[in-house]
């Protein structure tokens, strides 16, 4: 079934893509879109589209086709991690994860998770990921290497920790200055890879490291830096008590040059007024991932207050923080959370947080996120009746947002029915 690189592929099926960051979005009930050479050509009404002869068309009827759906930050490495019981971050740390991570000094081993990390992230819709790496380089060739074989678009870096954790997962401010740069140098911008320096999190690092992210990040051209901030009390006191001169955990970071474009920092809960007024001058953006927020106990992210202060916002599953690598279980989380904060996340939102406002969130808003002439042809198929539950509750479903709402609460990677990653098909249930 899988379509040769040059011939044109048309999918047909209900499609629905945001224009803008109003949430205006285009529907077609009965839609169809082109693709030629891993971009799409032409989308609209299956009236409205004239294509070539020679196309393949590929009928998904009654499923619904939206962009595939963008994790804005995630461990691969973690895989094994997931649903590791009964510790909060620091401990959860400590006990689970750095021994999970040391195995990553052998590349047969993070090869073999990279692959079951990616062929899961395609079985549950997502196309794009940020993800930390580990601490050992050939954990990042593994990645780019597995994500390039499917011309996967993934953000990815070595983890910079050079204090407070086990002696097999330091480097030196020296060696990730090396380290990373080489990285550099070999993926970003090769296909579709780019290169993130990835600064684990304030605490990991002593102040000569941050030094060494902050010149990587300003003297490599487009790079991205992804880090933690304000996830978990214990941790913010914590830092408080390791950079006494700074004003908060975020003003950390801005002291060492670390905020900015296509700066990426996962949680951001205990902001300040101050810290979310930073973190919008700078243009900062913040992933919210609500799944590890209520695993870890994290706390309550302030949704509507970020977003009001125009801070590019994206979705993260976090794993192995995270319990889930379905973008439903993470648009279901956020809905929860913003529930106790008096936010009523709507599921049109939710579904933009994932396609159009996760590019945004990445800076790659010119290249995917959206269903459009020009865009690369990440795409996901949704089963819009995957289970018998879902069928019932379908029935009484009246709008577009009730039918996206029901996804959001009851599907799971069940509904996925194809991924497509430029224009080809990777994916199939
Ligand atoms: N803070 C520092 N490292 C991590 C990590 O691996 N996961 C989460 N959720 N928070 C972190
Ligand atoms: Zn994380």
């Amino acid at each position: 079934m899988e379509p040769s690189q040059d011939e044109p592929l048309v999918l047909r099926g209900k499609i629905l893509t945001f224009k803008n960051n109003k949430l205006d979005y285009e529907y077609w009930e009965k839609g169809v879109l082109l693709i030629e050479k891993g971009f799409i050509s032409q989308v609209g009404n299956h009236t409205d589209i004239n294509y070539p002869q020679n196309s393949k068309v590929i009928d998904f009827g009654q499923d619904l086709i939206v962009p595939g759906f963008i994790d804005g930050h995630v461990h691969y490495p973690q895989m094994s991690v997931i649903g590791s019981y009964g510790k909060k971050l620091i401990d959860w740390l400590n006990d689970y994860t750095y021994p999970e991570e040391i195995k990553f000094s052998s590349y047969d081993y993070a090869q073999s998770v990279a692959r079951l990390f990616l062929s899961e992230t395609l079985k549950n819709g997502y196309t794009t990921s940020s993800t930390f790496c580990t601490v050992h380089p050939g954990s990042v060739d593994a990645l780019f290497y597995e994500a390039q074989r499917i011309e996967m678009r993934v953000i990815a870096g070595k983890v910079l920790m050079d204090r407070h954790a086990p002696d097999s997962l330091l480097d030196t401010a020296q060696e990730s200055f090396d380290d990373s740069q080489e990285l550099i140098n070999k993926w970003h911008n090769n296909g579709r890879g780019l290169y993130a320096v990835t600064p684990r999190f304030a605490p990991t690092s002593t102040p000569d490291q941050l030094e060494v992210a902050g010149a990587l990040f300003s003297d490599n051209d487009n790079v991205y830096l992804q880090s933690h901030v304000s996830e978990q009390l214990d941790e913010v006191d914590w830092v408080a008590d390791l950079f006494p001169e700074s004003s908060s955990y975020l003003d950390v970071y801005n002291s060492f040059s670390l905020l900015g474009k296509r700066a990426l920092y996962g949680h951001g809960i205990y902001f300040s007024e101050s810290d979310i007024e930073i973190a919008s001058a700078t243009d900062t953006t913040i992933i919210h991932c609500p799944t590890s927020n209520l695993f870890l106990g994290s706390g309550l992210f302030q949704y509507e207050k970020l977003k009001d202060a125009g801070i590019r916002l994206g979705l993260g599953t976090d794993i192995g923080g995270g319990t889930s690598l379905s973008p439903f279980a993470t648009m279901k989380a956020a809905y929860e959370i913003a529930q106790f904060n008096n936010y009523s996340l709507s599921p049109l939102e939710s579904f933009y947080r994932l396609t159009f406002g996760g590019a945004h969130a990445l800076h790659l808003e010119n290249k995917i996120g959206q269903i459009k002439p020009g865009f690369e042809a990440d795409l996901t198929i949704i089963d819009l009746s995957s289970t018998d539950i879902i069928k019932n509750r379908m029935r009484d479903v009246e709008d577009l947002s009730e039918m996206l709402f029901t996804q959001i609460m009851l599907a799971d990677d069940r509904a996925i029915r194809a991924t497509f990653v430029n224009g080809k098909l990777v994916y199939e249930k």
